[in-house]
């Protein structure tokens, strides 16, 4: 059992008494911890249904007052003593959250693999069934609802046998977990398979077929009779290779629709991603833009989609590189409900082996989207059942800012950093600061030694870490940047695939301008030769050079920093060893990168650095 080694709550190292609701929780987690800590505080909790998911916290003296619905009491509590253990004393508190669904979407498979997991095997599957430490199940509830995250979605999107009897022979196993986390205020939600009618024996899974229709319904009823809490299901159809409606010739509304009118007597929601795309792409096909596909999909079915359908987008139009535009559909869509998703397992942004803290990236997603235009969140997980749950001590963070940044995106990058390192570690003011700095110039560094300026996929096929920049060309994934020996990049303007044009005017003409279009997005844009000289006045190919050299660069200085932090010794074995496989990774990829462009365009580095031959 590893506890909270390397989580940001590991300084509450007391085991919880059995509690039932989150309220009881609430008041378990303040007992304990003003025990400890043995100034004689107390509190009081006064349920209020009006605040909801909301709290309010005020102190008399040394008594703590928390008022809060439900779950609200709990959230409060668990501020009020993040708070005290950052050091901020007794402090008066009002929030609550932006979005009522703050999901977690692990991606666990039966078999206790994790589809794009780097934290070891899942912490709830193995061998084909439930298999789990019911003690480390709690934690996981305090840590979640510490993060006020409060769904979990226990299954891959991607449904492999036996998962699809999670909704039907394994209903007694759901809701022995459900009822784990219940009184964390965590409620489930189940990735489920289109197909399913056709396994039990329907003739079809067609959503517009009465007996489907009758077969979820029937389903969902079932489920909800043990999980009367259920969030809802999530679907990943028609998309790499799933089954979904369009094989019937059903829309992707008809399709969720069905679902949602079988799930909606008991208040669920069905969250239907949007990530779809032709995946047998002929890489000879130009015109076929890739980025273009979720829009085009979608845009149409706008105001279609049932109240309780939510339509989960990725972040950016592609799949979670290291840097991409937002995805237009997050800002064009107004009659449908959506979702953000982003990816806290770093499949394409070192996989937890190299620092890569993400507020700073999602700080950019809100400067272009409206908080107002989704009404919930999810995160792909980065928990595992490793030492560190999270691979890397430091990818914590993620976890834990992402429940901030679902709880109120304003948040500042700088602020969820700074929480987590003063909650993980003590250390002194200087220390910190360092380890902040590090954390937070972790992306930008990152980006630097990888991907140049917003162009994508140069990254090994299939396992997405380390650098093959020809890896994707000839492939079927629609993943080109269709370098040759003069230019490099993808025309995206109205000249060219028009995935420009999907944009709301002003981004669309920010974009498609070339003395406007942000630098580190140029080459998703634009087609550009290699001495297109940019705005501060060296040539693309200079610049992709200096990006390369620099962080690697930057890294070197990252290993210094960290060498000298004086962190738990667990956490800096950890954190050090990781980081000399980041330093290898970051050579890697700037030599070879450098060595790829330089052999394309015969462009030495101006500089003169060294660029293997
Ligand atoms: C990526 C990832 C897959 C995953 C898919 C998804 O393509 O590589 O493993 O299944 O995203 O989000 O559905």
């Amino acid at each position: 059992m590893n506890g909270f080694d390397g989580l940001w709550l590991k300084k509450l190292q007391r085991t919880l008494p059995p509690c039932e609701t989150p309220a009881e929780t609430a008041k378990a987690e303040l007992s304990a911890f003003f025990a400890d800590r043995g100034l004689g505080e107390t509190f009081a909790l006064a349920e209020d249904e009006a605040l909801g998911e909301g709290y309010r916290v005020c102190w008399e003296g040394a008594c703590c007052r928390v008022a809060g619905g439900h779950t609200g009491l709990l959230y409060g509590a668990y501020d009020v003593i993040l708070g005290l253990l950052k050091g901020e004393g007794r402090q008066d508190l009002a929030s609550a959250p932006q979005y009522p669904l703050r999901m977690l979407n692990a991606w666990d498979n039966m078999d206790g693999s994790v589809e794009r997991g780097y934290s070891g095997r899942s912490l709830w599957f193995e061998g084909g069934r439930f298999d789990y430490d019911p003690e480390r199940i709690r934690y996981l509830g305090r840590l979640l609802a510490s993060a006020h995250i409060n769904v979990l979605c226990l299954n891959n999107v991607n449904v492999h046998a036996p998962a699809q009897e999670l909704v039907s022979g394994m209903l007694g196993d759901l809701k022995a977990f459900a009822a784990l986390l219940r009184p964390f205020g965590v409620r489930l939600m189940v990735s489920i398979d289109f197909s399913l009618p056709l396994s039990a024996g329907l003739p079809t899974a067609d959503p517009l077929d009465a007996g489907v229709r009758e077969f979820w319904k029937a389903l969902a009823d079932r489920v909800w009779a043990e999980v009367p809490d259920l969030a809802g299901f999530l679907v990943k159809a028609d998309s790499e290779h799933r089954p979904g409606p369009n094989a019937y010739g059903r829309t992707h509304a008809e399709g969720a629709n069905m679902l949602a009118e079988a799930v909606v007597p008991h208040q669920g929601v069905v969250v239907w991603r949007a990530f779809v795309y032709d995946c047998m792409q002929d890489w000879r096909d130009a015109q076929t833009d890739r980025p273009c596909a979720a829009y085009k999909i979608y845009q149409p079915l706008d105001g279609d989609f049932r109240d309780n359908v939510i339509l989960q987008v990725k972040n950016g139009p592609y799949d979670f590189q290291v840097r991409e535009p937002v995805s237009p559909l997050l800002l064009s869509l107004k009659k449908t409900h959506l979702a953000l998703e982003v990816q806290l397992a770093q499949e394409y942004t070192g996989q937890q082996i190299d620092l890569y803290a993400m507020p700073p990236m999602w700080r950019e997603i809100f400067d272009v989207l409206p908080k107002e235009n989704i009404c919930s969140m999810a995160a792909v997980s980065n928990l595992g059942r490793g030492y560190f749950w999270t691979g890397h001590p430091f990818a914590a963070l993620n976890l834990y800012a992402y429940g901030r940044l679902a709880w109120q995106p304003d948040t500042e990058p700088g602020r969820m950093i700074g929480d987590w390192v003063r909650l993980t570690y003590d250390l002194n003011v200087e220390d910190r600061e360092s380890l902040c700095r590090l954390l937070a110039g972790s992306r930008n560094a990152y980006e630097k030694y990888t991907a140049p300026l917003g162009l994508c996929w140069m990254v090994v096929p299939h396992t997405h870490y380390g650098p093959c920049p020809g890896g994707y060309e000839f492939d079927l994934w629609g993943t080109y940047h269709r370098a040759d020996r003069n230019a490099v990049g993808i025309d995206r303007t109205g000249e060219g695939t028009g995935y420009a044009l999907q944009y709301p005017e002003k981004l669309h003409e920010l974009y498609e301008n070339l003395d406007t279009c942000p630098d580190e997005m140029l080459l998703f844009f634009h087609r550009l030769s290699y001495d297109w000289v940019m705005r501060d006045g060296r040539t693309l190919i200079q610049r992709i050079y200096d990006d390369h050299f620099e962080g690697y660069e930057a890294v070197r200085a990252m290993a210094e920093t960290l060498r000298a932090l004086p962190l738990p010794e667990n956490d800096k074995a950890e954190a050090e060893s990781r980081m000399q496989r980041q330093l290898r990774n970051a050579r890697e990829w700037r030599d070879v990168i450098n060595t790829f462009f330089h052999r394309l365009s015969g462009v030495s580095d101006a500089r003169g650095r060294r660029i293997y031959p």
